[in-house]
């Protein structure tokens, strides 16, 4: 699908955060941002792509239009990798805290995020991934962003990204990554 809809994106989200990262960031490149809050179901999977697969699946289905969504995650070292695709739940029930309890006294405090965009273009779903290498900060710091925001330490600097202004984040977030080779895809596909 070509042409001027590709203009505009259709971003399934509810969350206000993400949107104003993807808006920053799509924006100088002409491309607009409309959200719509379908509240789509997140299947219990052991990847991101299948979360994001299956969502994207469910939102093509109900809006019958080209649509965007995407699934993050916090992959901990120390951890084997969680909370990985559960990251939504465990932020919702032992949260930062909670994380930050888990870590105590770990000498391994390596980690990736990771974001998967899945855009449906009305024909196919094409996947997206964004990865940022990074550790668990030792304190939580930073009342910027949202989520595990302040307690991720991207891999170069000092500060987490709940520290960071939002241009800054995304500049080196696994979701600016993502957003950036869903641009170049749609820019690909306009020639
Ligand atoms: P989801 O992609 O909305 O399912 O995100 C899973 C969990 O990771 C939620 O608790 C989010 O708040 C958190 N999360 C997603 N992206 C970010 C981010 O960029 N920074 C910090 N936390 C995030």
């Amino acid at each position: 699908m070509t042409g001027p809809s590709e203009r505009t994106v259709t971003f399934v989200t509810g969350n206000a955060h993400k949107l104003a990262e993807a808006a920053a960031l799509l924006s100088p490149c002409g491309i607009t941002v409309r959200q719509a809050d379908l509240g789509y179901p997140e299947v219990q999977a052991d990847s991101l792509e299948e979360v994001a697969l299956a969502g994207i699946a469910w939102c093509m289905e109900k809006l019958k239009k080209p649509c965007l969504l995407e699934d993050a995650g916090l992959f901990i070292k120390a951890l084997g990798g969680f909370p990985g695709p559960y990251s939504r739940y465990v932020h919702e029930t032992i949260g930062n805290a909670g994380i930050m309890r888990l870590m105590e006294g770990a000498q391994d405090r390596s980690a990736v995020f990771r974001s998967v965009i899945a855009y449906h273009d009305g024909t196919e779903p094409h996947l997206f991934i964004g990865e940022t290498l990074g550790h668990i900060s030792t304190r939580l710091e930073g009342t910027r962003g949202f989520g595990y925001d302040p307690l991720f330490v991207p891999t170069g600097y000092d500060l987490t990204f709940g520290q960071m202004e939002q241009q800054e984040k995304n500049a080196v977030s696994h979701r600016g990554m993502s957003l950036r080779a869903f641009v170049s895809f749609l820019s690909e596909r306009r020639c």
